[in-house]
């Protein structure tokens, strides 16, 4: 049979009666199948399966425990033979065609009336392959189609809104990593790719949008420390009011959502406006934006925590010891105070700092002083936010560390390659 020859088509048999001939694994598998689509599944057969079996024990279907008789197709809409015996499945097989009943030959497949494709479910997408009878073939196409809509490479977005999905809007907070496309996570990816409306703040893989699809509205609300364009009160509004519109909401923002991201609030309020809500984990800045600069915020031998505080808090509660890395983000217009604090709380002058400014962009610049310099030299640079701030001797072990940084005790590592070559190194 030519595939040119077939009609695909997809059957609705929820409550109609069908027919299962076998009582093997294909038989089993196919009955499984029947029933998901909610058809009322007789299965015909002197063995069964033990999944068949627990199938019937549990009411799901019916199995009759005999060999075939001819007017077991009357008054079913499909029939499924699988016995294993091509002659019983021949003689169920013409049986339905005298019946005008479609019936899948799994013995006979090129007589066979009617194929099952290989299928994967994805959201509400359902994938059906045939491909020129050749079923392998067709599962590794399945599988193929199903990764790319998984990923979100393939257009997953509703263009139609049915009426019992129109109140069923949702929200995903989405961590989209500190910048490169390449590391937002592979359900962030696809939930953007459903989203009808993106909320998007000034960090992130924000050349994402650019791949959206004209039609996804992209609202902006991005922030700079101490300067918020849209207040957190407006932002939280906005995904309750249009996910009431039946809207699929992806909050897009830098790193992880939960990590000094405000997405906690930002949950809260859409779970108390009964909005559903999906927090998608990111890669936050606050770890790889020093590793982008090679910078491991622990190490063995030199660091075993580490601290996450924005620049303008109190630093007083930070362990100051040196086997603790402590990273500020939105640090830079406060650097001065949090460097004088850390002396303060007892880390020496000569603490390794470094600032990571656009981690993982292509103007990524990288600064390297200490805890009794680095302000100065940021000063004298201009260093400015977007920037991560390491301190501790984690630091040593950057490949942009002064050679006078290294000391032997971790001289066995091999450093990082410099990512990019716009990254510029400042040391004093
Ligand atoms: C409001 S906080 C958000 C942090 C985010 N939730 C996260 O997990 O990365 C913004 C701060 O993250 C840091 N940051 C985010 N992306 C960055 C990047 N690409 N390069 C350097 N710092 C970045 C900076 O310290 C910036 O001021």
């Amino acid at each position: 049979m030519a595939i040119q020859d077939i009609y695909p088509t997809a059957l609705r048999l929820l409550g109609r009666p069908v027919l299962v001939v076998g009582g093997g694994r294909v038989a089993a598998r196919r009955a499984k199948g029947l029933l998901d689509a909610g058809a009322r599944v007789t299965v015909v057969a002197p063995e069964a399966t033990a999944a068949l079996r627990e199938l019937a024990d549990a009411g799901l279907l019916t199995w009759e425990p005999r060999t075939y008789r001819s007017d077991d197709v009357d008054g079913v809409w499909f029939v499924q033979t699988a016995t294993g015996d091509p002659a019983v499945d021949t003689a169920v097989a013409s049986d339905a065609e005298a019946q005008r009943v479609w019936c899948v030959n799994a013995s006979d497949h090129e007589s066979s009336a009617a194929w099952t494709p290989a299928v994967a479910v994805v959201d509400d997408v359902k994938i059906a392959v045939n491909a020129g009878g050749d079923p392998r073939r067709a599962m590794a196409l399945r599988d193929a189609v199903a990764t790319a809509l998984e990923s979100g490479d393939l257009p997953l977005r509703r263009r139609r809104i049915s009426k019992d999905s129109a109140h069923r809007g949702s929200v995903a907070l989405v961590g989209g990593g500190p910048g490169d496309t390449g590391l937002i996570t592979v359900r962030g990816r696809r939930l953007l790719g459903q989203a009808d409306v993106v909320v998007a703040d000034r960090l992130g893989p924000r050349e994402l949008l650019n791949e959206l699809a004209p039609d996804v509205r992209v609202i902006e609300v991005g922030k700079t420390p101490g300067h918020h364009p849209v207040p957190q009160a407006d932002i939280n509004r906005i995904l309750v009011e249009e996910a009431l519109q039946g809207h699929r909401v992806v909050r897009l923002k830098g790193g992880d959502p939960y990590v000094l991201g405000r997405g906690g609030e930002e949950a809260e309020f859409c779970r108390q406006h009964g909005v559903e809500v999906e927090v998608v984990s990111g890669v936050t800045s606050a770890i790889s934006v020093p590793a982008a600069a090679g910078i491991p915020v622990t190490h063995r031998g030199l660091a075993k925590g580490f601290s996450v505080v924005t620049g303008h808090e109190e630093l007083s509660e930070v362990p100051a010891r040196a086997d603790h890395t402590v990273v500020l983000l939105m640090g830079v217009g406060q650097l001065r105070e949090s460097a004088s604090a850390l002396g303060r709380a007892g880390l020496p002058r000569d603490t390794p700092v470094g600032i990571v400014e656009n981690g993982y962009l292509p103007d990524q610049r990288v600064t390297i002083g200490t805890l009794g310099t680095i302000a100065d030299q940021a000063e004298a640079a201009g260093v400015a936010n977007p920037a991560v701030i390491v301190i501790g001797d984690v630091v040593r072990v950057s490949p942009f560390a002064p050679s006078h940084f290294k000391t032997a005790d971790y001289s066995t590592t091999s450093p990082n390659k410099p990512r990019t070559s716009t990254t510029r190194v400042l040391t004093p």
